[in-house]
This record gives C-alpha cells, sequence and structure tokens, in this order.
C-alpha cells in the first residue's frame, strides 16, 4: 500500500480554505492509503505566536482532523514535535540544500517582506527543509495540499533525487513524493479582496471562514463577501474573481459542478446565491463542530495522539538512521 503525508500548521484555525485544498482530500484518500496526518506545530513556529493560544489551537487542530471523519484506526495523527526525528532530519535536509534554493521560495520572499528580512527568524528561511523532512521519513509516495504548497514539493523532489544520487549504491534511501493538488479548489481566495488567497492569519476575520465560525457568522460572511456589480452569476476567475471563488466554495460544500450552479442560478441574484452557498456550508460544518466539541472534552483525543506519536516515531526512527548511516554520522555503519 502507497504512503500518504500532509501536515497543517496550528498557527490560526483551519478555513475553509484548508478544508477545500486539503482536509476533505484526506478522508477520501485515507480509505486507501497508508496515511500520516500531523499538526505541524515545529512550523508555526517560524512566525511569532502566543504560546497558550498555539497549545490551545494544536488540540483543536488534532480534534478537528478527527471530527471530520479521519479514522485512527486508518489514520496515524500525530504532533509534529513528539517525533524528535522531524526536527533530527531537518537538520540533514538543511545541510544539504543550498541557501539560494531557500531564497527563491516565494512563501519565504512573501512573509519576510512584509516583516522586514531582518527581523525574521532563521526559522522561516529553513521551513522547507522541515517540510522535507516530514515528508521523507515516512518514505511518502503521495502529498494532498492546497496550491501554494506545490513550490515546497518541488524541493522536496529536487532534493530526494539528489540525495539518492550522491549517498546511495543501488537501492534509493528515499522515496521520490508526489505533489496531489485538487483540480478545483486548490486556491481558495479572500472574501474581501478575491485575488489574494485566503488564509487563517489574515488579520481581517471576515477575509475567511473558519471551520469553527458560527452559522449566523458563516452567513453574515458570506453576505459581505466582495463581488461585483454586474449581477450575473458567471464562473470567469480573471474578470469576475470574487463571484468565481463562491462557485468553486458552492460546488465543493454542495458536490454539484460549477457548471450545473451557473445553470441554477440563471436569472436570480446574488443575495440569494449567497444564502443558499451559506446553507450548504452550515450543512457541512455544523456536524463537525459538534464532534469537535465532543472530542475536545473527551479522554479520546489524548489517546489518539498519544498513540499516533508512537507509531510515527517507529517509522521516522528507521529513516532517519538510514539517512545519518548515509552521511556519516555518529558510529553505527
Ligand atoms: P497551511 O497550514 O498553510 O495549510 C494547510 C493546507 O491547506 C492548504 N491551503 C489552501 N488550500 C486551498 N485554498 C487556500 N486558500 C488554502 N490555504 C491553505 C495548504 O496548501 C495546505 O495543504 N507548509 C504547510 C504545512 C506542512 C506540510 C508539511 C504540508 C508542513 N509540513 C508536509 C504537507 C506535507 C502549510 O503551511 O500549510
Amino acid at each position: 500500500m502507497q504512503t500518504i503525508f500532509s501536515g497543517i500548521q496550528p498557527s490560526g484555525i483551519p478555513t475553509i480554505g484548508n478544508y477545500i485544498g486539503a482536509m476533505k482530500q484526506f478522508v477520501a484518500l485515507q480509505e486507501d492509503y497508508n496515511s500520516y496526518y500531523c499538526i505541524v506545530d515545529e512550523h508555526a513556529i517560524t512566525m511569532p505566536q502566543d504560546r497558550l493560544k498555539l497549545r490551545e489551537q494544536i488540540k483543536s487542530l488534532a480534534a478537528l482532523y478527527l471530527a471530520i471523519g479521519l479514522d485512527p484506526e486508518k489514520s496515524i495523527i500525530f504532533i509534529q514535535s513528539e517525533v524528535s526525528a522531524h526536527a533530527e532530519a531537518a537538520w540533514i535536509v538543511q545541510c544539504n540544500t543550498s541557501l539560494g534554493e531557500l531564497e527563491r521560495m516565494t512563501q519565504f520572499k512573501d512573509k519576510s517582506l512584509k516583516n522586514k528580512r531582518a527581523g525574521v527568524s532563521a526559522g522561516l528561511l529553513t521551513y522547507p527543509p522541515l517540510m522535507v523532512a516530514d515528508i521523507i521519513l515516512y518514505q511518502t509516495d503521495l502529498v494532498p495540499v492546497g496550491d501554494d504548497q506545490k513550490q515546497h514539493l518541488e524541493l522536496t523532489r529536487d532534493f530526494v533525487e539528489r540525495f539518492n544520487n550522491k549517498y546511495s549504491s543501488g537501492q534509493p534511501i528515499l522515496t521520490l513524493p508526489e505533489v496531489k493538488i485538487p483540480e478545483e479548489g486548490g486556491r481558495i481566495m479572500s472574501l474581501q479582496e478575491p485575488t489574494k488567497k485566503m488564509s487563517k492569519s489574515d488579520k481581517n476575520a471576515k477575509s475567511f471562514i473558519s471551520m469553527l465560525d458560527e452559522p449566523s457568522i458563516i452567513r453574515k460572511k458570506f453576505k459581505s463577501a466582495v463581488t461585483d456589480s454586474s449581477g450575473i452569476i458567471e464562473y470567469d476567475p480573471i474578470n469576475k474573481p470574487g463571484i468565481s471563488n463562491l462557485l468553486v466554495i458552492f460546488s465543493a460544500f454542495s458536490g454539484q459542478s460549477i457548471d450545473s450552479l451557473v445553470t441554477m442560478y440563471t436569472g436570480k441574484g446574488y443575495g440569494e446565491f449567497k444564502d443558499e452557498l451559506a446553507t450548504a456550508v452550515i450543512a457541512v460544518m455544523e456536524p463537525i463542530q459538534q464532534r469537535h466539541a465532543e472530542l475536545l472534552k473527551s479522554d479520546e483525543l489524548d489517546l489518539i495522539l498519544d498513540q499516533g506519536a508512537e507509531s510515527a516515531r517507529k517509522v521516522a526512527n528507521k529513516t532517519l538512521q538510514k539517512m545519518k548511516n548515509a552521511v556519516g554520522l555518529g558510529r553505527k555503519s
């Protein structure tokens, strides 16, 4: 059976962008793959975090993984910092990656520009090697992510090829992973600035729908979503990014194609469309929110995370040892 790995940063409450781009795929894929789903808390501290809030968000994200339908019998769910092999492997990856490669990463360029380069953490630059480590430790075949992670996956593939060429004699040491981005919904846009990606760390809460927003808030946020003045519901991401983004969201939550939604809403107004879109999103989110609240109150969650970390450690340590042997660290040959 092939292996999947993916992760989400607990740097805020996941949005419907995270859900459509990544989490929804996780649930479907766990049926056919050996799956590892990680709460990547070490990635979250590349940007400043409030420690108590971070702790809360780590647990909340773990509960969300389960609430959306990830089954601990089928998937290994764990917290990155509880498996020390990630940080150790990341060091070996860093020492086999050039500064130039890291400085070219658009996410680094974007985040360091906004926060003035000299003041950002070195971890922001070495973030992609940690992500490479996450993926290779489980000999991952497939990585389901949204569109914004494409470049990081290319870096991972380049690293694996380079590492195998340099250090393996015969059998490759590391598996070359493939990226899996959904055909539709790989990049859900902000509700307020539809040419910008929806992000859980956006300062304007009206720009995203969090997976834990109350139904009345969800309805309100869709109502105030930026569209255009034509009043015609059609899919045209270049000229009508607002309504096109809402069509993608509606399609992801209703299971109906964009074409059939466009036909259904011909001649109808944005108001009615937005209201029914909100109803479709709430219908999926409400049961997830209820299960999330129950899980946070139960002891089940800690048990699942303990077991997840233990299972992950076994696999990760094996690959880490192979990497250490390959580069000549320690004493074991
Ligand atoms: P993060 O936490 O920013 O986002 C988690 C997942 O959600 C996807 N995503 C989106 N998809 C569609 N539309 C959006 N607006 C949107 N925003 C986010 C992301 O592409 C991602 O799949 N570096 C990663 C976390 C990570 C990881 C890994 C992922 C660390 N190690 C190893 C895969 C494998 C990140 O920051 O995701």
